[in-house]
């Protein structure tokens, strides 16, 4: 259910983002991610329809900075989010990363809950950070390698 973007994802992951993240993105964002290939891009799929994506990339060779997490509106509280996540901390831990790390709305209440429930711990606040001005908390896990 787990498993790395494929060219033909691109178009779903764009829809998924979009109607679920704050910014907007666009395709050819997604098309650069993915042929540049920086980092960890995963999809979570039941019958090859797309339920959810994440996109994490290297800081320092250290820490995997996750930059969208997204799963379909219809299918939250199934794990799919924690799945997506564990999967990004075991990319993580393989390359002796010793970190995760995220921005988040300090106002997405959903997200920190999340987050939260995974270990995530508050470790800065950016303010402004955000097209919209509006501050982010910074959160990070440390993960054992
Ligand atoms: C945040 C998000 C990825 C979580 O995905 P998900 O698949 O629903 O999460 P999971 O089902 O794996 O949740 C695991 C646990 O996290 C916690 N959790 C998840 N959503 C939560 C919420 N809305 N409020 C409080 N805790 C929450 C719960 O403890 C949950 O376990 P439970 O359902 O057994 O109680 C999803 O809500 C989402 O796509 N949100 C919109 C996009 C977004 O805000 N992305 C993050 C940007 S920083």
């Amino acid at each position: 259910m787990i498993g790395r973007v494929e060219a033909s994802d691109l178009r779903s992951v764009s829809i998924l983002a979009n109607s679920r993240l704050r910014e907007n993105y666009s395709i050819e964002l997604f098309q650069h991610l993915y042929e540049d290939q920086p980092g960890c891009f995963l999809t979570a799929k039941e019958d090859n329809e797309l339920l959810g994506f994440l996109v994490g990339v290297p800081v320092n060779g250290t820490s995997l900075r996750i930059l969208m997490i997204a799963v379909k509106s219809t299918r939250t509280r199934h794990g799919i989010g924690a799945m997506l996540m564990g999967s990004a901390e075991t990319y993580a831990s393989i390359r002796k990363m010793n970190s995760i790390v995220l921005e988040v709305g300090t106002g997405n209440e959903d997200a920190i809950g999340f987050y939260n429930h995974l270990g995530y711990r508050m470790t800065g606040l950016i303010p402004e950070y955000y097209k919209d001005r509006s501050d982010a908390f910074v959160m990070r896990k440390f993960i054992s390698m």
